[in-house]
Protein backbone atom coordinates (compact mmCIF):
# COMPACT_ATOMS: atom_id res chain seq x y z
CA UNK A 1 0.00 0.00 0.00
CA UNK A 2 1.12 3.47 -0.69
CA UNK A 3 0.14 6.69 1.07
CA UNK A 4 0.91 9.15 -1.94
CA UNK A 5 -1.20 12.18 -2.07
CA UNK A 6 2.06 13.94 -4.05
CA UNK A 7 1.66 10.14 -6.44
CA UNK A 8 -2.14 11.01 -6.46
CA UNK A 9 -1.81 14.62 -7.42
CA UNK A 10 1.29 13.69 -10.35
CA UNK A 11 -0.94 10.97 -11.59
CA UNK A 12 -4.06 13.05 -11.88
CA UNK A 13 -1.85 15.68 -14.10
CA UNK A 14 -0.05 12.81 -16.42
CA UNK A 15 -3.62 11.27 -16.50
CA UNK A 16 -5.87 14.08 -16.84
CA UNK A 17 -7.68 11.39 -14.41
CA UNK A 18 -9.81 13.11 -11.43
CA UNK A 19 -8.65 10.82 -8.23
CA UNK A 20 -11.44 12.31 -6.51
CA UNK A 21 -13.34 9.67 -8.40
CA UNK A 22 -11.06 6.53 -8.46
CA UNK A 23 -11.99 3.77 -10.45
CA UNK A 24 -13.30 0.27 -8.90
CA UNK A 25 -10.31 -0.59 -7.28
CA UNK A 26 -9.98 2.32 -5.56
CA UNK A 27 -9.59 1.94 -1.56
CA UNK A 28 -9.98 5.01 0.29
CA UNK A 29 -9.35 4.54 4.15
CA UNK A 30 -9.85 7.90 6.08
CA UNK A 31 -8.28 9.23 8.99
CA UNK A 32 -9.88 11.53 10.73
CA UNK A 33 -7.14 13.72 12.11
CA UNK A 34 -9.45 15.54 14.94
CA UNK A 35 -7.94 15.45 17.99
CA UNK A 36 -10.78 14.46 19.66
CA UNK A 37 -14.46 13.43 18.57
CA UNK A 38 -15.77 16.62 17.58
CA UNK A 39 -19.50 16.29 15.69
CA UNK A 40 -20.49 19.58 14.23
CA UNK A 41 -17.20 21.27 14.78
CA UNK A 42 -14.39 22.44 12.50
CA UNK A 43 -12.07 19.47 11.60
CA UNK A 44 -8.56 19.66 12.14
CA UNK A 45 -8.11 17.16 9.50
CA UNK A 46 -9.82 13.72 8.49
CA UNK A 47 -7.04 12.37 6.05
CA UNK A 48 -7.93 10.93 2.92
CA UNK A 49 -5.55 8.62 1.58
CA UNK A 50 -6.48 7.52 -1.77
CA UNK A 51 -4.67 4.93 -4.01
CA UNK A 52 -6.02 5.02 -6.90
CA UNK A 53 -5.23 1.91 -9.93
CA UNK A 54 -5.87 4.41 -12.27
CA UNK A 55 -7.75 3.20 -15.40
CA UNK A 56 -8.05 5.90 -18.33
CA UNK A 57 -11.23 4.42 -20.24
CA UNK A 58 -12.73 6.31 -16.60
CA UNK A 59 -11.77 9.63 -17.62
CA UNK A 60 -14.43 11.86 -19.06
CA UNK A 61 -17.14 9.25 -18.81
CA UNK A 62 -19.32 10.35 -16.23
CA UNK A 63 -21.14 13.32 -16.13
CA UNK A 64 -21.30 15.44 -13.49
CA UNK A 65 -24.00 18.11 -12.55
CA UNK A 66 -22.48 21.71 -11.86
CA UNK A 67 -24.10 24.64 -11.33
CA UNK A 68 -25.77 25.96 -14.65
CA UNK A 69 -23.19 29.07 -14.58
CA UNK A 70 -20.24 26.92 -14.15
CA UNK A 71 -16.90 28.22 -16.20
CA UNK A 72 -17.52 24.48 -17.38
CA UNK A 73 -21.07 24.75 -18.69
CA UNK A 74 -20.03 25.06 -22.15
CA UNK A 75 -17.68 21.88 -22.34
CA UNK A 76 -20.27 19.68 -20.62
CA UNK A 77 -22.75 21.43 -22.96
CA UNK A 78 -22.79 18.58 -25.32
CA UNK A 79 -23.44 15.63 -22.90
CA UNK A 80 -26.59 17.51 -21.47
CA UNK A 81 -29.69 17.63 -23.10
CA UNK A 82 -32.28 20.10 -23.26
CA UNK A 83 -33.78 20.90 -19.65
CA UNK A 84 -32.91 21.26 -15.95
CA UNK A 85 -33.16 19.64 -12.49
CA UNK A 86 -32.57 20.16 -9.25
CA UNK A 87 -29.65 19.12 -7.52
CA UNK A 88 -27.58 19.65 -4.49
CA UNK A 89 -24.53 21.60 -5.21
CA UNK A 90 -21.47 22.67 -3.99
CA UNK A 91 -19.56 25.41 -5.58
CA UNK A 92 -16.69 25.96 -2.23
CA UNK A 93 -15.18 24.36 0.72
CA UNK A 94 -16.64 23.96 4.15
CA UNK A 95 -19.51 22.91 6.94
CA UNK A 96 -22.99 21.73 5.51
CA UNK A 97 -24.25 25.33 5.17
CA UNK A 98 -22.39 25.77 1.95
CA UNK A 99 -24.73 23.25 0.14
CA UNK A 100 -27.63 24.76 -1.83
CA UNK A 101 -30.00 23.13 -4.62
CA UNK A 102 -30.47 24.89 -7.58
CA UNK A 103 -31.01 24.06 -11.35
CA UNK A 104 -28.50 22.29 -13.26
CA UNK A 105 -28.46 20.99 -16.38
CA UNK A 106 -29.48 17.36 -16.93
CA UNK A 107 -27.35 14.74 -17.93
CA UNK A 108 -27.86 12.42 -21.02
CA UNK A 109 -26.57 8.77 -20.68
CA UNK A 110 -23.63 8.40 -22.91
CA UNK A 111 -22.13 5.18 -24.17
CA UNK A 112 -22.25 2.88 -20.88
CA UNK A 113 -23.90 5.43 -18.94
CA UNK A 114 -27.58 4.97 -17.57
CA UNK A 115 -29.98 8.26 -16.29
CA UNK A 116 -31.84 7.31 -13.31
CA UNK A 117 -34.55 9.18 -11.81
CA UNK A 118 -33.51 9.05 -7.86
CA UNK A 119 -36.06 8.39 -5.39
CA UNK A 120 -34.29 8.14 -2.16
CA UNK A 121 -30.44 8.67 -1.14
CA UNK A 122 -28.90 8.17 2.07
CA UNK A 123 -26.03 10.61 3.54
CA UNK A 124 -22.87 9.33 4.91
CA UNK A 125 -20.17 10.29 6.68
CA UNK A 126 -17.72 10.44 2.96
CA UNK A 127 -20.04 12.73 1.96
CA UNK A 128 -19.34 15.34 4.65
CA UNK A 129 -15.54 14.49 4.52
CA UNK A 130 -15.96 15.52 1.07
CA UNK A 131 -17.28 19.02 1.94
CA UNK A 132 -14.86 20.12 4.06
CA UNK A 133 -12.56 18.69 2.76
CA UNK A 134 -11.22 16.78 5.28
CA UNK A 135 -7.80 16.76 5.32
CA UNK A 136 -7.71 20.17 4.44
CA UNK A 137 -4.42 18.37 1.75
CA UNK A 138 -7.54 16.81 -0.21
CA UNK A 139 -7.77 19.98 -1.70
CA UNK A 140 -4.41 18.57 -3.90
CA UNK A 141 -6.79 16.40 -5.21
CA UNK A 142 -10.11 17.24 -5.91
CA UNK A 143 -9.77 20.97 -6.59
CA UNK A 144 -6.48 23.58 -4.81
CA UNK A 145 -9.22 26.52 -4.20
CA UNK A 146 -12.13 25.23 -4.92
CA UNK A 147 -13.80 21.32 -5.47
CA UNK A 148 -13.85 21.23 -9.23
CA UNK A 149 -16.89 18.45 -8.99
CA UNK A 150 -19.95 20.06 -7.74
CA UNK A 151 -22.41 17.12 -7.45
CA UNK A 152 -22.80 15.79 -3.63
CA UNK A 153 -23.89 12.29 -2.54
CA UNK A 154 -22.92 9.02 -3.10
CA UNK A 155 -26.19 6.30 -2.06
CA UNK A 156 -28.51 6.41 -4.60
CA UNK A 157 -31.93 3.92 -5.39
CA UNK A 158 -34.18 5.31 -8.36
CA UNK A 159 -35.58 4.41 -11.40
CA UNK A 160 -34.01 4.31 -14.98
CA UNK A 161 -34.80 6.92 -17.07
CA UNK A 162 -33.18 6.19 -19.92
CA UNK A 163 -29.53 4.69 -21.40
CA UNK A 164 -27.37 4.86 -23.43
CA UNK A 165 -26.68 3.22 -26.81
CA UNK A 166 -23.88 0.85 -25.48
CA UNK A 167 -25.92 -0.09 -21.64
CA UNK A 168 -26.83 -4.22 -21.93
CA UNK A 169 -27.90 -4.47 -17.94
CA UNK A 170 -30.36 -2.15 -17.74
CA UNK A 171 -33.63 -0.94 -19.65
CA UNK A 172 -35.56 2.20 -18.55
CA UNK A 173 -38.26 1.68 -15.49
CA UNK A 174 -35.35 -0.94 -13.82
CA UNK A 175 -35.18 -0.20 -10.32
CA UNK A 176 -31.36 0.07 -9.15
CA UNK A 177 -29.12 1.05 -6.51
CA UNK A 178 -25.23 2.37 -6.37
CA UNK A 179 -22.61 4.08 -4.59
CA UNK A 180 -21.80 7.09 -6.36
CA UNK A 181 -18.68 7.25 -4.76
CA UNK A 182 -16.13 6.18 -7.35
CA UNK A 183 -18.57 7.56 -10.53
CA UNK A 184 -18.36 11.57 -9.11
CA UNK A 185 -21.46 11.49 -6.66
CA UNK A 186 -24.07 13.33 -7.64
CA UNK A 187 -26.76 11.02 -5.51
CA UNK A 188 -28.59 14.52 -3.95
CA UNK A 189 -30.76 15.32 -7.14
CA UNK A 190 -33.55 14.55 -8.81
CA UNK A 191 -31.42 12.54 -11.56
CA UNK A 192 -27.96 11.12 -11.22
CA UNK A 193 -26.01 9.71 -14.29
CA UNK A 194 -23.04 7.14 -14.00
CA UNK A 195 -21.70 3.85 -16.09
CA UNK A 196 -24.24 0.92 -15.51
CA UNK A 197 -21.62 -0.68 -13.41
CA UNK A 198 -22.40 1.94 -10.81
CA UNK A 199 -25.72 0.10 -10.46
CA UNK A 200 -27.54 -3.35 -9.36
CA UNK A 201 -31.14 -4.40 -9.41
CA UNK A 202 -32.79 -3.50 -6.39
CA UNK A 203 -34.80 -7.25 -5.55
CA UNK A 204 -38.08 -7.21 -5.81
CA UNK A 205 -39.55 -5.99 -2.69
CA UNK A 206 -37.24 -4.07 -1.23
CA UNK A 207 -38.07 -0.42 -1.29
CA UNK A 208 -36.27 2.74 -2.41
CA UNK A 209 -35.54 3.51 1.00
CA UNK A 210 -34.43 0.17 2.13
CA UNK A 211 -32.14 0.45 -1.01
CA UNK A 212 -30.70 3.93 -0.69
CA UNK A 213 -29.52 2.88 2.70
CA UNK A 214 -26.94 -0.21 1.88
CA UNK A 215 -24.51 0.51 -1.15
CA UNK A 216 -21.51 2.24 0.83
CA UNK A 217 -22.13 1.48 4.34
CA UNK A 218 -23.59 -1.83 4.83
CA UNK A 219 -20.71 -3.15 1.86
CA UNK A 220 -18.31 -1.65 4.35
CA UNK A 221 -19.62 -3.34 7.27
CA UNK A 222 -19.54 -6.45 5.37
CA UNK A 223 -16.02 -6.03 4.24
CA UNK A 224 -14.80 -5.13 7.72
CA UNK A 225 -16.16 -8.51 9.08
CA UNK A 226 -13.52 -10.20 7.13
CA UNK A 227 -9.68 -10.05 6.12
CA UNK A 228 -8.06 -9.57 2.73
CA UNK A 229 -7.25 -13.26 2.57
CA UNK A 230 -10.61 -14.63 3.43
CA UNK A 231 -10.44 -15.01 7.44
CA UNK A 232 -13.73 -13.95 8.89
CA UNK A 233 -15.58 -14.44 12.24
CA UNK A 234 -16.86 -17.67 13.08
CA UNK A 235 -20.03 -19.10 14.84
CA UNK A 236 -19.81 -18.29 18.84
CA UNK A 237 -16.68 -15.50 18.27
CA UNK A 238 -16.85 -12.39 20.55
CA UNK A 239 -16.98 -9.39 18.47
CA UNK A 240 -16.93 -5.85 19.31
CA UNK A 241 -18.26 -3.20 16.68
CA UNK A 242 -16.89 0.09 18.21
CA UNK A 243 -18.86 2.95 16.79
CA UNK A 244 -22.05 0.73 16.12
CA UNK A 245 -24.53 3.68 16.30
CA UNK A 246 -22.75 5.17 13.13
CA UNK A 247 -23.73 4.76 9.50
CA UNK A 248 -21.67 1.57 9.15
CA UNK A 249 -21.72 0.35 12.48
CA UNK A 250 -25.56 -0.72 12.75
CA UNK A 251 -24.78 -3.07 9.62
CA UNK A 252 -21.92 -4.67 11.51
CA UNK A 253 -23.94 -5.61 14.20
CA UNK A 254 -26.31 -7.27 12.31
CA UNK A 255 -24.02 -8.89 10.27
CA UNK A 256 -22.13 -10.55 12.91
CA UNK A 257 -24.96 -11.39 14.59
CA UNK A 258 -26.36 -13.03 11.73
CA UNK A 259 -22.81 -14.61 11.15
CA UNK A 260 -23.65 -16.70 14.82
CA UNK A 261 -21.27 -14.40 16.80
CA UNK A 262 -22.00 -12.98 20.47
CA UNK A 263 -22.18 -9.05 19.77
CA UNK A 264 -20.74 -5.94 21.89
CA UNK A 265 -21.56 -2.29 20.95
CA UNK A 266 -19.89 0.81 21.61
CA UNK A 267 -21.87 4.37 21.25
CA UNK A 268 -22.70 7.27 22.94
CA UNK A 269 -25.06 7.42 25.92
CA UNK A 270 -28.11 8.40 23.72
CA UNK A 271 -28.06 5.57 21.46
CA UNK A 272 -27.50 2.66 23.92
CA UNK A 273 -31.27 1.55 23.46
CA UNK A 274 -30.85 1.62 19.77
CA UNK A 275 -27.98 -0.38 19.66
CA UNK A 276 -29.16 -2.84 21.93
CA UNK A 277 -32.48 -3.12 19.34
CA UNK A 278 -29.75 -4.16 16.71
CA UNK A 279 -29.77 -7.21 18.25
CA UNK A 280 -26.27 -6.55 20.20
CA UNK A 281 -25.83 -8.72 22.98
CA UNK A 282 -24.06 -6.03 25.58
CA UNK A 283 -23.75 -2.31 24.50
CA UNK A 284 -20.61 -0.42 25.94
CA UNK A 285 -21.46 3.36 26.94
CA UNK A 286 -17.96 5.23 25.41
CA UNK A 287 -18.72 8.24 27.48
CA UNK A 288 -18.56 5.83 31.00
CA UNK A 289 -16.37 2.82 30.11
CA UNK A 290 -13.05 2.49 27.96
CA UNK A 291 -13.76 -1.16 26.56
CA UNK A 292 -10.26 -1.48 26.56
CA UNK A 293 -9.54 -1.48 30.05
CA UNK A 294 -12.53 -3.56 31.17
CA UNK A 295 -10.56 -6.92 31.06
CA UNK A 296 -13.38 -8.29 28.61
CA UNK A 297 -11.48 -10.01 25.26
CA UNK A 298 -12.75 -10.34 22.06
CA UNK A 299 -11.90 -12.13 18.78
CA UNK A 300 -12.83 -9.39 16.08
CA UNK A 301 -13.18 -5.60 16.97
CA UNK A 302 -14.14 -3.64 14.27
CA UNK A 303 -13.40 0.42 14.63
CA UNK A 304 -15.34 2.72 12.62
CA UNK A 305 -14.09 5.60 14.20
CA UNK A 306 -10.73 4.87 16.04
CA UNK A 307 -9.79 6.41 19.06
CA UNK A 308 -8.04 4.11 20.44
CA UNK A 309 -3.69 3.28 20.16
CA UNK A 310 -3.12 -0.25 18.82
CA UNK A 311 -1.44 -0.92 22.37
CA UNK A 312 -4.08 -0.37 24.18
CA UNK A 313 -6.83 -2.20 21.59
CA UNK A 314 -4.20 -5.26 21.50
CA UNK A 315 -4.84 -5.96 25.07
CA UNK A 316 -8.81 -6.31 24.17
CA UNK A 317 -8.02 -8.74 21.62
CA UNK A 318 -7.57 -12.70 22.53
CA UNK A 319 -4.79 -14.42 21.35
CA UNK A 320 -4.80 -14.50 17.71
CA UNK A 321 -8.07 -11.69 17.22
CA UNK A 322 -8.26 -8.98 14.37
CA UNK A 323 -8.84 -5.71 15.07
CA UNK A 324 -9.84 -3.69 11.92
CA UNK A 325 -10.09 0.09 11.94
CA UNK A 326 -11.98 2.06 8.72
CA UNK A 327 -11.13 5.64 10.00
CA UNK A 328 -10.64 7.72 12.75
CA UNK A 329 -8.59 10.21 14.71
CA UNK A 330 -5.10 11.38 14.37
CA UNK A 331 -2.49 9.47 16.10
CA UNK A 332 -4.57 6.01 16.96
CA UNK A 333 -5.31 5.72 12.56
CA UNK A 334 -1.74 6.58 11.94
CA UNK A 335 -0.05 4.17 14.19
CA UNK A 336 -2.83 1.82 12.56
CA UNK A 337 -1.20 2.47 9.39
CA UNK A 338 2.12 2.63 10.30
CA UNK A 339 2.72 0.31 12.85
CA UNK A 340 -0.29 -1.90 12.25
CA UNK A 341 1.88 -4.81 10.20
CA UNK A 342 4.73 -4.60 13.05
CA UNK A 343 2.55 -4.91 16.35
CA UNK A 344 0.10 -7.60 13.77
CA UNK A 345 3.44 -10.10 13.51
CA UNK A 346 4.95 -9.18 16.95
CA UNK A 347 1.54 -9.92 18.83
CA UNK A 348 0.12 -12.59 16.10
CA UNK A 349 -3.06 -10.30 15.77
CA UNK A 350 -3.89 -9.27 12.51
CA UNK A 351 -4.37 -5.76 13.62
CA UNK A 352 -4.59 -2.28 11.62
CA UNK A 353 -6.46 -0.17 8.82
CA UNK A 354 -9.24 -1.88 6.36
CA UNK A 355 -7.48 -1.80 2.86
CA UNK A 356 -9.30 -4.14 0.73
CA UNK A 357 -12.16 -2.00 0.64
CA UNK A 358 -14.38 -2.81 -2.51
CA UNK A 359 -17.16 -0.01 -3.00
CA UNK A 360 -20.77 -1.80 -4.20
CA UNK A 361 -19.65 -1.62 -7.70
CA UNK A 362 -16.68 -3.69 -7.65
CA UNK A 363 -18.00 -6.03 -4.88
CA UNK A 364 -21.08 -8.03 -6.81
CA UNK A 365 -20.62 -11.21 -3.79
CA UNK A 366 -20.76 -8.82 -1.49
CA UNK A 367 -23.83 -7.25 -2.52
CA UNK A 368 -25.13 -10.73 -3.44
CA UNK A 369 -24.58 -11.87 0.26
CA UNK A 370 -26.17 -8.39 1.48
CA UNK A 371 -29.77 -8.66 -0.71
CA UNK A 372 -30.03 -12.84 0.97
CA UNK A 373 -29.44 -11.11 4.25
CA UNK A 374 -32.01 -8.65 3.73
CA UNK A 375 -34.26 -10.91 2.19
CA UNK A 376 -33.91 -13.77 5.21
CA UNK A 377 -34.55 -10.96 7.38
CA UNK A 378 -31.00 -11.03 9.37
CA UNK A 379 -30.16 -7.10 8.60
CA UNK A 380 -32.58 -5.12 8.38
CA UNK A 381 -32.46 -1.36 7.25
CA UNK A 382 -32.85 1.47 10.33
CA UNK A 383 -33.83 4.83 8.85
CA UNK A 384 -33.77 7.15 11.74
CA UNK A 385 -35.24 10.71 9.41
CA UNK A 386 -36.43 11.70 5.93
CA UNK A 387 -35.38 15.10 4.78
CA UNK A 388 -36.69 16.55 1.08
CA UNK A 389 -33.80 17.27 -1.00
CA UNK A 390 -34.98 21.08 -0.60
CA UNK A 391 -33.40 20.65 3.28
CA UNK A 392 -30.28 18.81 2.23
CA UNK A 393 -28.06 21.19 4.49
CA UNK A 394 -30.61 20.20 7.70
CA UNK A 395 -30.07 17.10 6.40
CA UNK A 396 -26.29 17.07 6.71
CA UNK A 397 -26.04 19.16 9.90
CA UNK A 398 -28.36 16.80 11.59
CA UNK A 399 -25.55 14.08 10.24
CA UNK A 400 -22.48 15.95 11.02
CA UNK A 401 -23.80 16.78 14.36
CA UNK A 402 -23.74 12.71 15.22
CA UNK A 403 -27.93 12.73 15.93
CA UNK A 404 -29.13 10.21 13.56
CA UNK A 405 -29.76 6.62 15.38
CA UNK A 406 -30.16 4.81 11.91
CA UNK A 407 -29.68 5.86 8.25
CA UNK A 408 -30.96 9.82 6.68
CA UNK A 409 -32.38 9.98 4.03
CA UNK A 410 -32.75 12.15 0.51
CA UNK A 411 -36.33 12.14 -0.83
CA UNK A 412 -36.04 13.79 -3.79
CA UNK A 413 -39.69 13.02 -5.21
N1 LIG B 1 -11.10 2.03 5.15
C1 LIG B 1 -11.81 2.18 4.03
O1 LIG B 1 -11.52 1.60 2.98
C2 LIG B 1 -13.00 3.09 4.05
C3 LIG B 1 -13.82 3.19 2.91
C4 LIG B 1 -14.92 4.04 2.94
C5 LIG B 1 -15.19 4.77 4.09
N2 LIG B 1 -14.38 4.66 5.18
C6 LIG B 1 -14.61 5.40 6.42
O2 LIG B 1 -15.21 4.52 7.36
C7 LIG B 1 -15.87 5.30 8.34
C8 LIG B 1 -17.27 4.77 8.50
O3 LIG B 1 -17.84 5.33 9.61
P1 LIG B 1 -19.34 5.75 9.69
O4 LIG B 1 -19.82 6.22 8.35
O5 LIG B 1 -20.09 4.68 10.35
O6 LIG B 1 -19.12 7.03 10.60
P2 LIG B 1 -20.18 7.74 11.50
O7 LIG B 1 -21.55 7.49 10.96
O8 LIG B 1 -19.67 9.11 11.66
O9 LIG B 1 -20.11 6.94 12.88
C9 LIG B 1 -19.05 7.11 13.78
C10 LIG B 1 -19.25 6.22 14.99
O10 LIG B 1 -18.18 6.50 15.90
C11 LIG B 1 -18.74 6.67 17.19
N3 LIG B 1 -17.93 7.56 18.02
C12 LIG B 1 -17.85 8.90 17.95
N4 LIG B 1 -17.01 9.34 18.89
C13 LIG B 1 -16.58 8.27 19.57
C14 LIG B 1 -15.70 8.08 20.67
N5 LIG B 1 -15.09 9.11 21.27
N6 LIG B 1 -15.46 6.83 21.10
C15 LIG B 1 -16.06 5.77 20.51
N7 LIG B 1 -16.91 5.90 19.46
C16 LIG B 1 -17.15 7.13 19.00
C17 LIG B 1 -20.11 7.24 16.96
O11 LIG B 1 -20.89 6.98 18.09
P3 LIG B 1 -22.08 7.97 18.57
O12 LIG B 1 -22.80 8.38 17.30
O13 LIG B 1 -22.89 7.11 19.47
O14 LIG B 1 -21.40 9.12 19.22
C18 LIG B 1 -20.55 6.47 15.72
O15 LIG B 1 -21.10 5.24 16.10
C19 LIG B 1 -15.91 6.73 7.83
O16 LIG B 1 -14.90 7.48 8.45
C20 LIG B 1 -15.60 6.54 6.35
O17 LIG B 1 -15.07 7.67 5.77
C21 LIG B 1 -13.30 3.82 5.18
Amino acid sequence: MRVATPLCARAERATGIDMARPDDRTFVPVLNLRGGRSRGQPATGRLWVGLSRVRARVAGRIARARPTGSNERARLRSGKQEGVMKAAVRDRYGPPEIVRVEDVDMPVPAGDQALVRVEAASVNRADLDGLGPRPAFARLIIGIRAPRNHAVGIDVAGVVESIGPAVTRFKPGDRVFGDMFSFGAGAFAEYTCAPERAFQLIPDGMSFEDAATLPHSAILALQSLRLRKGRTIEPGSHVLIDGASGNVGPFAVQIAKAMGAEVTGVCRTEKVEFVRSLGADHVIDYTAVDYTRTGERYDWIVDTDSHHSLLAVRHALRPGGVYVTLGGTGLPILGALLLGPVISRAAGKPMGLLIWWRPFNAAPDDVGRLKDLIAAGKVRPVIDRRFPLSQIVEALRYVDDGKPKGKVLIITT
